[in-house]
């Protein structure tokens, strides 16, 4: 695990593993001196482990990506996997630099899947550039992914607002507060904002900025992966026609 330090670098706070026996010691000869990266890399080409829980066919899924969505989404979260509705969303403005972060899955129906966010994000100057999108979730203990892609439109005004009045008060000050991805002097400033925004609406409801709100992915294109032993795993895509149908077939792993 690692902090990340106003410089933005990443800063190790627990010990590194012990290199694995073999692996020849590179370090120099300064026992102070960090490992070098060749040591750690040696670590990460050992990690690895066989999927073997389940299988996945076009047979075996419904027929509707939305329904084998659900099914799989209620299945995570009964697992009790960890943050079953976080989703990896990449996106790309004009500077064709594709950028990824994790957001919360808000809601999903036939129309597409919500998350809440800062408009004048990174994310919001990207998507306003390109409104096209891509979601991945990672359901560890299950050994699945999920990938959807398509267009990206805001919610009404409405709809982010219902969603806005469900929100913690401290979730709605933060929100606030914070000039999602711009940059900043210093912790105090957020702080310093929090202050400000929590004396300006005291004891009275805290309006939605304008800034915030949600977003709908409307899915072009649905992947699920199960992963199977020997690396050769399962994986259906769907995507959908002119006329709005579905349809689905194996891709190879
Ligand atoms: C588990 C988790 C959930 C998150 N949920 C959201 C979210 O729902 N909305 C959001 O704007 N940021 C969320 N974030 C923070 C984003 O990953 C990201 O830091 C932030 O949106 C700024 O991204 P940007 O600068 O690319 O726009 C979450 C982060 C994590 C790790």
């Amino acid at each position: 695990m690692g902090l990340l330090s106003e410089r933005g670098w990443t800063i190790a706070t627990e010990p590194r593993r012990p290199a694995a026996p073999a692996a020849p010691d590179r370090r120099p000869t300064d026992p102070t001196a960090p490992a070098s990266p060749m040591t750690e890399s040696d670590d990460l080409a050992a990690m690895r482990r066989e999927y073997t829980r389940e299988t996945l066919s076009t047979e075996s899924v419904a027929t509707d990506p939305f329904v084998q969505f659900q099914a799989w989404l209620a299945e995570a979260t009964s697992a009790q996997v960890r943050d079953p509705s976080a989703m990896t969303l990449a996106t790309c403005g004009s500077d064709g630099q594709p950028r990824a972060r994790v957001v919360l899955l808000k809601g999903v129906d036939p129309d597409g899947f919500v998350f809440y966010s800062n408009y004048a994000s990174d994310k919001g100057r990207q998507l306003a550039e390109n409104p096209k999108a891509e979601a991945a979730f990672y359901w560890s203990e299950l050994e699945r992914q999920v990938r959807v892609a398509g267009d990206v439109a805001r919610v009404s005004d409405t709809e982010s607002d219902e969603y806005w009045a469900t929100r913690p008060r401290d979730s709605q000050i933060g929100a606030w507060a914070s000039p999602q991805s711009a940059r900043i002097r210093s912790r105090g400033v957020l702080e310093a904002n929090e202050a400000d925004s929590t004396h300006r609406y005291g004891d009275g409801p805290v309006p939605r900025p304008e800034h915030w709100g949600g977003y709908r992915l409307v899915p072009r294109r649905f992947e699920f992966w199960q992963g199977r032993a020997s690396r050769l795993h399962d994986r259906v895509v769907y995507e959908r026609d002119r006329s709005g149908a579905w349809s689905r077939w194996r891709i190879a792993p």
